[in-house]
C-alpha cells in the first residue's frame, strides 16, 4: 500500500508519517500491509537527516520528491512508478504575529495546492489504466469553522476566528469548496443559501473553478481540527469528541494525527465525511 504525504516535514504530517511507517509488523504476509510512502518536500534534507525516518529511507519505504505542493509538475512526479492508494495532505502556511496583525507567509497555499492536486488527479483518472489503478482516497486537513460550519462552532470560537483567522480561513474555504465540488458524494456548497459558503471571485475565479472537473473523486475526507493547543502527547481517544457536529475548542496535533491513522486509515472510517475533532 502506498501513500503520498504532502506536508510531512513537521506537525501533523510528520506524526502521520512516523505512525504509518511503524504501524505494520514484520513477516512475509504483513509486509504486504506495510505502508510505503512518497513525500513531497521543499527541503528534503530535513527528513533525510532525521534519525527516525532514515532507516525507512534505506529500506526503500520512504521515497522523497523535492518540490512544491502548488506545482502540478512536482505533484505529477509523486505518482511516477507507484500505484497510489492514499493521499494525505496537511500542508499549511506559517503565520507570524506582528503589531499590524497576523502575517501569513503563503496566504493562498491551500487554494493553489488544491487546484494543482485536483488537476493532477483528474488527468490520472482519464488514463487507460484507470480500472487497474482506481483513484486514491484523499484525506485533507482543513479546520473547523469553515464556510457553513462557522455557524455551528461554539460562540467564543466564532468570535475568535472572525477576528483572527479571516485570511487563513478564506484559503481553507477555497480548499473545502474545490474538494466538495470534485467529490462524488458531497453536495457543492450553494451560494443562494449562504453567500459565504463559496470563496469570492477575487480569491477563486470561476474560470479556475471550471478548469477542474466536478464529481469525480469517490473517496474524500476533510478533517476539521479545532484550534491547536500546546503540543504534547495525545490524550486518550475516549476524552476527545469526534463528529461532524462536535462542539469543541482545542486539540493537539498528535491527536489529529492519531485520528487520521487509526480511525481514517487503519479502520477505513470517515470516508466522504467532514469530521471535527477536539475537546
Ligand atoms: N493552527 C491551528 O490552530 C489550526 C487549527 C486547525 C487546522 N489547522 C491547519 O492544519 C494543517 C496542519 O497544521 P500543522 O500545524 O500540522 O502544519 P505545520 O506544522 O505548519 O506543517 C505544514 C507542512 O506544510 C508544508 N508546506 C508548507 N508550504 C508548502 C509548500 N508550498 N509545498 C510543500 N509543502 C509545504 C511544510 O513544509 P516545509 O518544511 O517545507 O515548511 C510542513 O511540512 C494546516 O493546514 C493548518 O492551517 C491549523
Amino acid at each position: 500500500m502506498h501513500v503520498i504525504l504532502l506536508g510531512a516535514s513537521k506537525g501533523i504530517g510528520y506524526q502521520v508519517l512516523q505512525s504509518l511507517l511503524s504501524s505494520a509488523g514484520s513477516g512475509a504476509e504483513q509486509q504486504q500491509d506495510q505502508w510505503s510512502t512518497t513525500l513531497l518536500l521543499r527541503k528534503p534534507e530535513l527528513i533525510e537527516q532525521d534519525a527516525t525516518i532514515r532507516p525507512y529511507i534505506q529500506q526503500g519505504r520512504v521515497r522523497i520528491v523535492k518540490g512544491n505542493a502548488t506545482s502540478e509538475d512536482d505533484l505529477r512526479k509523486c505518482f511516477e512508478g507507484v500505484n497510489v492508494d492514499l493521499i494525505i495532505s496537511s500542508i499549511g502556511a506559517t503565520p507570524s504575529f506582528t503589531l499590524s496583525g497576523i502575517h501569513i507567509d503563503q496566504p493562498e497555499l491551500c487554494t493553489k495546492g488544491t487546484i494543482a492536486l485536483l488537476h493532477v488527479l483528474q488527468d490520472y483518472q482519464t488514463k487507460e489504466t484507470q480500472a487497474q489503478f482506481p483513484l486514491p482516497r484523499l484525506i485533507v486537513v482543513s479546520s473547523m469553522g469553515i464556510g457553513d460550519h462557522h455557524r455551528e462552532i461554539p460562540f467564543a470560537m466564532r468570535a475568535l476566528y472572525s477576528w483572527l483567522l479571516t485570511k487563513p480561513h478564506q484559503d481553507k474555504l477555497a480548499l473545502e469548496y474545490l474538494l466538495r465540488r470534485s467529490s462524488t458524494s458531497f453536495p457543492t456548497p450553494d451560494p443562494s443559501s449562504n453567500p459565504n459558503a463559496i470563496p469570492p471571485e477575487s480569491w477563486l475565479p470561476q474560470s479556475t473553478v471550471h478548469s477542474i472537473q466536478s464529481d469525480f473523486l469517490p473517496r474524500v475526507t476533510i478533517v476539521r481540527p479545532a484550534m491547536f493547543g500546546a503540543d504534547g502527547p495525545a490524550r486518550p481517544a475516549s476524552q476527545l469528541k469526534v463528529g461532524e457536529k462536535a462542539q469543541v475548542y482545542f486539540v493537539r496535533r498528535s491527536e489529529v494525527a492519531r485520528f487520521i491513522v487509526d480511525e481514517c486509515v487503519q479502520k477505513g472510517g470517515w470516508v466522504n465525511k467532514l469530521p471535527v475533532i477536539g475537546l
